[in-house]
């Protein structure tokens, strides 16, 4: 008999069928974007890289409105192709490129180290979080952040489980924030932002 593996769900299996479904997920609010604005500060041309860059809407405010000179990768050719359908034609934009983070050639991005990269309702579906991490430090810049927005477990009120399921274990939690120099939060309802310095 065969057996059957379970899809990743930090995989292009897992991602392109629901972008291409069109299921899109919670936008950028204000209140998110202030805090933002106060840990990461000015980007000054200084490069970016969003990792899990769905429409572009995270990349694009942070090109745009922070000043990062910003690269969006994702996994889902969809996602990409939602996210570059917003490049206006005029002007300097993001740059766009189709990349699973987990297990592609981290050389093929346009810089060898950023001085942010953000990754916004990602961390939650990376099945090998140690992995995942690793090589987001290889990429970060000394002196760098690194700007998690995550759902914690426990926040909602909900009993449904799939909305439940959304939310990071507190063993995710500690993960996360270990072995960084400075480590700051900021809650936003259900979400926690970190903002994680080497
Ligand atoms: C819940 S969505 C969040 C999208 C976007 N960051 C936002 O805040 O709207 C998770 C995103 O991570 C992407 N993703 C998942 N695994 C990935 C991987 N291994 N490499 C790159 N992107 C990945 C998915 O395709 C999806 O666009």
């Amino acid at each position: 008999m065969p057996t059957t593996s379970a899809v990743s769900t930090a995989s292009p299996a897992y991602w392109e069928p629901l972008w291409a479904d069109g299921r899109r997920y919670r936008q950028l609010c204000e209140a998110e974007k202030q805090l933002m604005g106060e840990h990461l500060g000015p980007g000054g041309g200084r490069p970016a890289l969003d990792i899990g860059s769905g429409d572009g809407s995270l990349a694009r405010h942070l090109h745009h409105e922070l000043g990062y000179r910003t690269t969006g990768v994702d996994c889902s050719p969809s996602a990409v192709a939602v996210a570059t359908a917003h490049n206006s034609g005029t002007g300097p934009a993001p740059a766009w490129q189709c990349l699973d983070f987990t297990t592609g050639d981290l050389d093929t991005l346009r810089d060898p180290a950023y001085a942010l990269i953000t990754c916004r309702l990602v961390y939650r579906w990376m099945d090998e979080k140690a992995g995942f991490l690793g090589r987001v430090r290889r990429l970060l810049a000394p002196g760098g952040t690194f700007w998690v927005v995550t759902e914690n477990a426990g926040r909602r009120t909900t009993t449904d489980p799939a909305l439940l399921g959304l939310g990071i274990q507190l063993a995710d939690a500690e993960l996360l924030a270990a072995g960084w120099s400075v480590v700051r939060t900021a809650d936003l309802d259900v979400l926690r932002c970190f903002a994680l310095r080497p």
